[in-house]
């Protein structure tokens, strides 16, 4: 009897569909996401002694610091806050759950109706690479008068880094051109998200704003560090660095936005592979920022303007970024295109963006692709911190997908009225 219950149990087991992959295999289950107003101090000592991670640091305008914390230590963590006076919301109150629910849109099952059999992306959830990919392709067959696809290099694990060139003369390098990059940092899931409805709305939509591909040349890069992105559907939510691997060293990967060859190993940078924040060995030793350096500077002297999608804050944040005090020359003129954006933002879908200085508001920090951008010569340098303000922080629902790409398309029509007035 025994036999048969296990063989039986086995065949059942074989029969089961094979569940979708969208949950992490690390669980925050309990996990705490805290708001306070403690300080910075205070702050590294309950990481140092207790399992926090500090999602967010208070900062130069910013007097809150969000902080996560793991069941076992939530109450030793709330005590000391509350000793030492400080102020405590709780943010989020379970992450396990709400990454569960991170995925589902709240207006039903309106996929079903608006996929295409052609691919697969919906912008009512989040969707993996293959979704990802799949989409350029689609764009670059069905639209080939404009859209092309372009394999820049491959990550640590062997993908394929892909950018979406948008141009009404394909191949030709004439009309001044824009970078939009995203999903440099893995967790940060609206990133790619926002950025594809954008690049869906510039391609599909053309007829309604033509004027945008025909004064420039567009390139997408939807997701710079491929490896990591995978690794938050598979194992990880919360992952944030690439995966690159060195036999002698214990942690994987390194921080593609401290990475950059632009005063790379400075300020708000680690030497410890094991920090969120690592360097990496030297600057470009990932192979995706390698990549993505090496064709920026093919077509540099043809770009006006870089734009990198993070996640969260809701920041507009100009160069320089690698230490405090520090503004280009043409500093001012940056911040005119950079509150325009924050105006076409708030008008589109009614979030505030802050515009300012990197290092002074938020917190100096080396090695970063909008300053090296800048430092090559391209004229406008912006990282874009999206939604929202920290209600939800990285796990930013997906019913804000559209919202949320409505915005950075309204910022990137922004751009170019601007820049053709
Ligand atoms: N949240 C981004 C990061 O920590 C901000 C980067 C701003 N740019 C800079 N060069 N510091 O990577
Ligand atoms: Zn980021």
């Amino acid at each position: 009897e025994v036999l048969i219950v296990v063989f039986s149990s086995f065949w059942v087991g074989l029969l089961e569909p094979i569940p979708e992959e969208k949950t992490s295999r690390v669980s925050y289950d309990g996990y705490m996401l805290l708001r306070t107003n403690l300080t910075s101090e205070l702050l590294e000592n309950l990481e140092k002694e207790y399992d926090v991670e500090i999602w967010k640091s208070r900062s130069g305008f910013d007097t809150t610091s969000d902080l996560l914390v793991a069941p076992f230590h939530a109450n030793d963590v709330i005590n000391q806050l509350n000793s030492s006076g400080a102020r405590i919301d709780v943010a989020i109150s379970d992450l396990g759950k709400a990454i569960e629910e991170e995925h589902s849109f709240i207006e039903g099952d309106l996929e079903k109706l608006t996929v295409r059999k052609s691919h697969g992306m919906s912008w009512e959830r989040y969707h993996r690479i293959k979704d990802i990919y799949g989409y350029m392709n689609y764009l670059a067959g069905y639209k080939s008068d404009i859209c092309e696809v372009i394999n820049i290099g491959k990550s640590s694990e062997g993908r394929k880094i892909l950018v979406l060139k948008v141009s009404s003369k394909k191949g030709a390098r004439t009309k001044p051109g824009i970078w939009i990059d995203a999903g440099i940092h893995a967790r940060e899931w609206i990133s790619p998200a926002s950025v594809t409805y954008a690049m869906r709305e510039l391609v599909e939509n053309y007829e309604d704003h033509p004027e945008l591909i025909q004064n420039f040349d567009w390139y997408f890069l939807p997701v710079v560090n491929p490896d990591g992105y995978e690794f938050t559907f598979s194992e990880n939510r919360l992952w944030r660095k690439t995966r690159s691997k060195k036999s002698s060293i214990r942690c994987r990967g390194a921080d593609p936005n401290r990475n950059f060859g632009y005063e790379w190993g400075g300020l708000g940078t680690s030497n410890e592979p094991c920090s969120e924040i690592y360097r990496g060995e030297k600057a470009f030793s990932e192979p995706e920022t390698a990549a993505m350096a090496k064709f920026i500077e093919d077509i540099s002297s043809t770009l006006k303007v870089y734009l990198t999608f993070h996640s969260y804050g809701q920041y507009i944040l100009i160069p320089w970024g690698y230490r405090n005090n520090k503004r280009p020359e043409d500093y001012n003129e940056m911040k005119e295109l950079a509150d325009l954006m924050a105006d076409a933002i708030k008008k589109e879908g009614g979030s505030k963006f802050t515009v300012g200085n990197s290092a002074d508001l938020l917190y100096p920090a080396a090695g970063g692709s909008d300053d090296w951008a800048k430092s090559i010569g391209i004229p406008y340098s912006f990282t874009i911190e999206l939604r929202d303000t920290g209600k939800h922080g990285f796990i930013l629902p997906a019913k804000y997908i559209k919202t949320s790409g409505r915005e950075v398309f309204s910022a990137l029509k922004a751009v170019s009225a601007h820049l053709t007035a």
